[in-house]
């Protein structure tokens, strides 16, 4: 738990922010002076502030990747003080307000730093290989057309709540960011989970798995040893539970498979 800084009164702090002007060119800490903080910024604020002030001193704006600043769409990725997300629990990095810090503290800002999330420049980073994983299996076969009618498919309020949670999932990556093998167990295993509870989510169930399981591994991300530090810096507090959840779906899939007419070899089909 962090301790809010209650005080409207304006204050001092450091930025100390890795400079990076390319995936190849080197990087560094550089600090950047932050006056007359209000409490009530939001983090992301306050990074616009000092980079109104480097842009009319003539200096290189700090290039960071954000979008809705409402914890909704998963593009604001930043390590601060050593923590995906910084400090406080199940919130994004635009969800931070500098009422967190104190006068005088030095906040060390970093990329998210993973092998499959190469860095673009300075906090901005390349998270396409989550996209790739969702096209490896991150979706379910329907018919287009009119919608259908909201009850015809029965779904159990348990298993509809359980998806719900796992749908909750912004693919921010911090997970990844988080883990010392740099795994991303805990983005697809809710990713899987949420069509997988589902009806509609069962045709593609078990090829679905086993098509992002494997391509999560092809991208180079790491395993799961059960640190469980990617849900704990989960800004929707995706539970690890979920990884439990698809390593089941895995080894039913994974006999499916071995079983299965070398015809219907992708493990495909519920049941
Ligand atoms: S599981 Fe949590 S930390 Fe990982 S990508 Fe999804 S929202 Fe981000
Ligand atoms: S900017 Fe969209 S989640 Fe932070």
């Amino acid at each position: 738990m962090v301790a809010a800084n209650t005080s409207k009164k304006l204050f001092n702090v450091t930025l100390r922010v890795w400079r990076q002007a390319g995936p190849s060119a080197p990087g560094r800490f550089v600090d950047y002076p932050a006056k007359d903080v209000n409490p009530d910024m939001s983090f992301l604020e306050l990074l616009d502030v000092v980079n109104d002030d480097l842009t009319r001193s003539g200096g290189e704006p700090i290039a960071f990747a954000h979008d809705c600043r409402e914890g909704i769409c998963g593009t604001c990725s930043c390590t601060i003080n050593g923590k995906p997300h910084g400090p406080g629990q199940g919130i994004a990095t635009c969800q931070l307000y500098m009422r967190t810090f104190k006068e005088g503290d030095v906040i060390i800002v970093e990329p998210f730093r993973a092998r499959a999330f190469p860095l673009v420049k300075d906090l901005v980073i390349d998270r396409s290989a989550f996209d790739k994983i969702q096209q490896a299996g991150g979706f379910i076969s329907v018919r287009t057309g009119a919608a259908p009618d909201a009850n015809s498919i029965p779904v159990p309020k348990a298993d509809a709540d359980l998806a719900m949670d796992a749908a909750a999932c912004i693919g921010c990556g911090a997970c990844v960011a988080a883990c010392k093998n740099s795994s991303a167990m805990l983005f697809v295993a809710a990713k899987v989970s949420q069509l997988g509870l589902l009806p509609q989510g069962q045709p593609e169930r078990y090829s679905r798995v086993l098509n992002m399981v494997a391509k999560m591994d092809e991208l180079g991300f790491g395993n799961c040893t059960n640190q469980y530090e990617c849900s704990a810096v989960c800004p929707k507090l995706i539970s690890h539970d979920f990884i439990a959840r698809m390593n089941r779906d895995y080894l039913v899939a994974s006999v499916k498979s071995a079983f299965a007419p070398v015809s219907n070899a992708s493990g495909g089909g519920a049941g």
